[in-house]
């Protein structure tokens, strides 16, 4: 068993150490109560409140719609829940790209009103001085780079990013500018494992993959995809370790018939 499991509070100083000793951090999101409990429960690391709540929560397409006030909602629900790890949460789309200020109080707010332990933000060279504000209030801060579902209009596609020399040579430079600026993790999303592995050894702060093969720090995926509530959605890089969509149809299908002939509530079950 890893040492690692014993820690009773993961803190950025922690993610750090276990990069120094080549321990895999597991990461997975969460934005409800009850589900952030079965993770802090289970031993995850790091609990990635993420903007997919949008997609996993909402029902929207995209990750586009999610308002700060819906982000702060699902990560006040979660912060109850914990008491091991540690909590990152997105700021969401248009609310920190191109305005410094405005990013700090985004992620003001977030940490004033959840009481989550960090922010992540997508993007290298263009959001650093948002990024440089928020470090400078004290507010640890997590990277993005590759596919940035935020910018999804812009890419075009869900396709594997960086495959290209010149967006290859783009994500190196920009892994150092976020490291230089002060990020304590980066995610590198669906980029090829080769150059993942590449930049994971050219940065001293952990590495987060996913889509990003496994020469990283450690993995993340989006919980409804690894548990199998999503079904739609199935791309090369997702194990599903459950099919809790059928599972849990099934359960309701047995309620039903239960309720139709009448055989619940039995006599054990009444007052
Ligand atoms: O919003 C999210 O779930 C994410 C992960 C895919 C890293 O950003």
């Amino acid at each position: 068993m890893s040492f690692y499991n014993q820690v009773r509070k993961i803190t950025t100083h922690v993610l750090f150490e276990m990069k120094l000793r080549n321990e895999k951090i597991a990461m997975l999101t969460a934005y409800d109560y009850s589900m952030a409990r079965i993770l802090d429960a289970a031993g995850i690391d790091i609990i990635l409140v993420g903007d997919s709540a949008s997609n996993v929560m909402a029902g929207y397409g995209t990750t586009l719609p999610i308002t700060l006030n819906e982000m702060i909602y699902h990560a006040s629900s979660v912060v109850r829940a914990v008491s091991r790890a540690l909590v990152v949460v997105d700021l969401p789309f248009g609310t920190y790209q191109g305005n410094s200020k405005e990013a700090l109080s985004s992620a003001i707010r977030i940490m004033k009103e959840t009481g989550a332990h960090a922010v992540k933000m997508e993007g290298g060279s263009e959001i650093r001085e948002s990024v440089e504000r928020i470090l400078s209030a004290g507010i640890p801060v997590m990277g993005h780079l590759g596919l940035t579902p935020q910018s999804i209009h812009k890419f075009g596609t869900y396709v594997v990013r960086a495959r290209e020399e010149s967006e290859a040579m783009k994500l190196r430079q920009d892994a150092k500018i976020l490291e230089e600026a002060g990020c304590f993790a980066l995610v590198m999303e669906k980029i090829p494992a080769q150059l993942a592995g590449e930049v994971t050894k050219s940065i001293r702060i952990p590495t987060i993959g996913i889509g990003a093969g496994n020469m990283v720090d450690g993995q993340v995926l989006v919980l409804h995809d690894m548990l199998g509530i999503t079904q739609e959605f199935s791309p090369r890089f997702l194990r599903r370790y459950h099919n809790l969509f059928a599972e849990i149809q099934g359960a309701v299908q047995n309620y039903i018939a239960d309720v139709r002939s009448t055989d619940f509530p039995n006599q054990s079950e009444m007052y």
